[in-house]
């Protein structure tokens, strides 16, 4: 089971939250920009940051350029970690608009020598998190991934929606099964796991892996939870207290700047387990620090108290 590598939510802060639970997973994390690293960006350490189990993490990386990406491939390389990943998945603007991201789905060519050139940097696990691609082909789709899997790449991890999809639909996971037959390598599927049986039913599949991005950040329970069914019994939480344990994580773990917009970023998941959930994000959407969002997070239990403690 793993983490999906979500931008201002896979952090420190997060994995402990659902190490806490008792869920162990491998932990993508956040998209570390490659260019930032190679620089020594203001804030790379806090992107490094990857406690409380390194040896389960693996490096994100994001970038358009391949030496860059070579670079920050081989630094990252000399760190603790499980391995190392290459985002050619992101279909974020702002992130294609510079070529990186599933831009790099565009060549099958460009992208066998950017592993290749990678893969000399790197001696620890090298894979690929991507979508089906430009468009919807999925006989490019494995043209693509073979060529990876021929320049060293080690497993694949896939969205299987296309980059003009982004998040409309549902993700089609015939399509990591049509892609783990097609290939050499261990395939992770991933998309719209949307609570544990979902996850454990989608672990049965057959494919290599499970990744769960956003019902982990509304669920941190959710791979504890998977474990134990079926047939367990349910999981209590404190909502208040996890929301809190949250915020304290990331005041330790996080630069003051980072607080505000990864708070908020976390609420707009977590408070989907709160009857008034939308009410309560628009309120912590006008706060303007972090204090200002663990005041109105309390007091929300000051006068929902039912709503604390519940079941899953
Ligand atoms: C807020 C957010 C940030 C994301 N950032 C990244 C990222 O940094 N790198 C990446 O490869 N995918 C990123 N993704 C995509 C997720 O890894 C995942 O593929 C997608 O959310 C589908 O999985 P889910 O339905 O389990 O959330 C992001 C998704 C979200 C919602």
């Amino acid at each position: 089971m793993y983490l999906a590598p979500m931008a201002e939510l896979s952090h420190r802060a997060l994995r402990e939250l659902i190490e806490g639970f008792g869920g162990s997973a491998v932990y993508y994390t956040e998209m570390i920009s490659a260019g930032a690293l190679v620089c020594g960006g203001p804030y790379e350490s806090w992107y490094l940051d990857s406690g409380p189990c390194p040896e389960r993490v693996v490096y994100q990386l994001v970038g358009a350029d391949p030496e860059r990406l070579a670079a920050a491939a081989a630094l990252l390389d000399r760190r603790e970690c499980a391995g190392i990943d290459l985002n050619m998945g992101c279909s974020a603007p702002a992130i294609t608009r510079t070529g990186a991201g599933v831009r790099w789905m565009s060549s099958i060519e460009r992208a066998g020598e950017l592993i290749r050139l990678v893969r000399r940097g790197v001696k620890r696990r090298l894979s690929v998190k991507l979508r089906i691609g430009l468009e919807d082909d999925m006989e490019y789709l494995i043209r693509f991934c073979r060529r990876l899997e021929e320049e060293g790449v080690e497993c694949i991890a896939l969205h299987p929606r296309t980059a003009r999809e982004k998040f409309k639909g549902r993700s089609r996971w015939d399509a990591v099964a049509l892609l783990r037959a097609a290939l050499r390598v261990p395939v992770v599927g991933n998309g719209d796991i949307a609570d544990a049986g979902e996850l454990l039913c989608r672990a049965q599949g057959p494919w290599d892996g499970v990744m769960t991005g956003r019902a982990a950040v509304r669920q941190p329970w959710i791979f504890a939870q998977a474990r134990r069914l079926p047939g367990s019994e349910a999981i209590r939480v404190d909502l208040e207290a996890t929301g809190l344990s949250f915020l304290e994580r990331l005041a330790r773990y996080q630069p003051p700047e980072f607080h505000l917009s990864r708070s908020r970023r976390f609420f707009s998941y977590f408070c989907d387990n709160l009857i008034w959930g939308n009410y309560l994000k628009n309120l912590l959407n006008r706060e303007g620090d972090r204090a200002g969002i663990e005041r109105i997070w309390r007091g929300y239990f000051q006068e929902h108290g039912e709503e604390r403690l519940k079941t899953f």
